[in-house]
């Protein structure tokens, strides 16, 4: 047998877990200032003050969540009187669940998903942060997901104006945007006891990106699995978006690729074929949040663009049973983060579009869907 062959319980990874989505690099560079700035923010919190808030935006893939939770790690050496919480916004998308994510990571027990109000479980938590004199540090991910249905200033306001309603509380909050294009705004309430420090995450350079992913490559693989120019392709295809998220996918299908050939190498080809599917990984990401009848509308606009809106309605409704007020909903929410275009110039909003199309090529959308 050749020796470029692998055997089947070979393997071409001498450390693959560097690869999930979880891990949190050891090797974190090009970050240097932004990480600066988030221990300066945070610093007060270890003289019992509030630390100060924080909005961190950037492309999609810039490390935002990476540095936030390098930062929240490094702090927690130095002390147990702040608690730190991470909320997934795109899974936790409305205030009740927000504040339901911090009280089970402070408490560790999941409360229960009715019968108690949101006033009750914020008491609880502001209760436990009293009790133990802790502060709190919320980081709210993602929290563009929060804009479209209007839950952003209402969980800003409950976490930022906690202290006037219970004196001694000290809540401060790092509002992440992964930055699409989507323009997001805060009610003016919200701003007035917001007032971040602003921290920004720009699009990596093609050669921060080629050190990142050659850095990756070398812990995550065996010596020469990786080609020269398989790198480069990898570096290529995550230049197009900058989002580093895509490179360390197409490495990990890219390997899984070369071992089902049985091969020891890494070639173009795996890369290549590696991209078709982590290309799609922004829009699947986009199309799961959404709601079950949002996934049936969009459905229906990929498998079928040129109906026209009264067409598309009908066939909306029979298989939902949801009325007009609710699909011209659904078509703004989608509009608004781009999945569809929709042409909104007839009288009024409602009632009125002419023709709504999918954003993307329909194949993809429906890979997506599946
Ligand atoms: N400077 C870096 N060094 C090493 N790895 C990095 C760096 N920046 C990002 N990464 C890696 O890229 C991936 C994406 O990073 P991260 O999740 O922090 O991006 P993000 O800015 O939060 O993206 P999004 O806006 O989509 O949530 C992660 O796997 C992370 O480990
Ligand atoms: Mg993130």
């Amino acid at each position: 047998m050749s020796k470029d062959i692998l055997l089947w319980d070979e393997t071409i990874f001498s450390n693959g877990e560097v690869l999930e989505f979880d891990y949190l690099p050891e090797h974190f560079v090009h970050r240097d200032s932004q990480m600066q700035a988030l221990r300066f923010s945070l610093k007060p919190a270890l003289r019992g003050m509030r630390p100060v808030n924080c909005l961190v935006k950037g492309p999609p893939g810039t490390g935002k969540t990476t540095a936030v939770m390098k930062v929240f790690n490094e702090v927690k050496e130095y002390t147990d009187d702040v608690a730190f919480v991470k909320v997934n916004c795109q899974i936790d998308s409305t205030r009740f669940a927000v504040v339901s994510r911090i009280y089970e990571q402070l408490v560790h027990i999941t409360p229960p998903s009715s019968g108690i109000s949101f006033r009750r479980l914020f008491e609880k938590v502001i209760k436990y942060l009293l009790d133990s004199n802790k502060t709190l540090v919320v980081a709210l991910d993602d929290i563009n997901y929060l804009f479209p249905e209007g839950h952003a200033d209402e969980v800003m306001y409950s976490l930022l104006r906690a202290h006037e309603q219970y004196p001694g509380a000290r809540i401060s909050v790092i509002a992440i945007i992964s930055d699409v294009g989507i323009p997001y705004s805060f009610d003016p309430r919200v701003g007035s006891v917001f007032l971040p420090e602003e921290i920004a995450f720009p699009r990596y350079e093609i050669s921060e990106i080629a050190d990142i992913i050659s850095s990756r490559v070398k812990h995550a693989f065996f010596k020469d699995v990786v080609s020269d120019e398989a790198l480069d392709m990898v570096v290529t295809y995550v230049d197009r978006t900058g989002d580093l998220r895509i490179g360390i996918d197409l490495l990990k299908r890219s390997g899984l690729n070369a071992e089902r050939r049985a091969s020891k190498n890494v070639s173009v080809e795996d890369v290549d074929k590696a991209y078709e599917a982590s290309r799609l990984l922004h829009l699947c990401r986009n199309i799961k949040s959404l709601s079950d009848h949002e996934k049936t509308l969009l459905g229906l606009i990929a498998k079928d663009s040129s109906l026209p809106t009264g067409e598309l309605y009908k066939l909306f409704h029979e298989v939902t049973g949801l009325g007009y007020t609710r699909f011209y909903e659904i078509i703004e929410k989608m509009h608004i983060s781009r999945l569809i275009d929709a042409d909104f110039s007839g009288k009024g909003m409602r009632g009125r579009t002419r023709y709504v199309a999918p954003a993307y090529d329909s194949k993809d959308i429906l890979k997506c869907l599946e």
